[in-house]
């Protein structure tokens, strides 16, 4: 384990040290996005450099291909691979049933093709993300630039006829700017509080026209492995 980590960095590294347990010689991985998958991604150069172990990797982000690069990963295309053995990513919850908010880092798009084009999704978090109930994290939804106010206001009567509390919803920003995803498109943020029908809500979201994708993973994730401070793992 790297030298000076902070509790919460030393979790993610564990949770993402135990992930490359799953990763065998040959198999074509997808790569998460954000600072837990960062730790995989490392995890997995290390394990290509020094022990040999022939991979290729799908991104899920422009910046996790750069990391992935950097750290001697091959990395290939999803149209390339076609199917992969297994994905790794992070989550920002996860809930009994291993259902998931995901797209806190605004890659929900390709986290989400990736995954369900993979045999098995792994994620790796720390303990905080575990939730009785999905929703206090805002729920990402990623929409295109054309009429998004429209969508974002169709979005807020969708929730509106759901009955879902709390309702707000706000466009992510980049500083003064829409933030902007790797497919071009911006991302509105539901604040929820909590969701009770997740897999009602992340269906009926997306029969709204604009809106691309949400960050509900249901029925996606396999396993879930947590993280402790101390370096301890749980599987779920
Ligand atoms: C990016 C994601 C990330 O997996 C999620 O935001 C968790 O990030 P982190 O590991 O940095 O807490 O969904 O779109």
């Amino acid at each position: 384990m790297p030298a000076e980590l902070s509790p919460i960095d030393k979790a993610k590294f564990a949770a993402a040290k135990r992930a490359v347990d799953f990763v065998e010689d040959g198999m074509r991985v997808g790569l998460g996005t954000g600072s837990t998958a960062a730790w995989m991604v490392r995890c997995l150069g290390e394990l290509v450099r020094e022990e040999g172990l022939r991979i290729t990797g799908v991104p899920t982000s422009s910046r996790t291909a750069d990391l992935a690069r950097s750290v001697g990963i091959t990395v290939i295309g999803l149209d390339e691979a076609k199917w992969l053995d297994v994905t790794i990513d992070g989550t920002d919850e996860f809930d009994a049933n291993l259902n998931l908010i995901k797209g806190g880092g605004g890659a929900l798009l390709q986290e989400k093709i990736v995954a369900t084009a993979s045999d098995q999704m792994i994620v790796i978090a720390d303990a905080a993300k575990e939730v009785s109930q999905l929703g206090a994290f805002p729920l990402p939804v990623e929409v295109v630039p054309f009429g998004w106010q429209t969508t974002k206001a169709l979005i807020e009567e969708t929730l509106v006829s759901l009955d879902v509390l709390g309702r707000s919803t706000s466009l992510r920003l980049n500083g003064q700017q829409p933030f902007i995803t790797d497919e071009g498109n911006y991302i509105v943020d539901l604040h929820l509080n909590r969701i009770g029908n997740a897999r009602q809500l992340a269906l009926v979201i997306n029969q709204i026209p604009g809106v691309v994708e949400n960050g509900l993973f249901i029925d996606i994730c396999d396993v879930v492995i947590i993280g402790q401070g101390d370096g301890r793992v749980e599987l779920r």
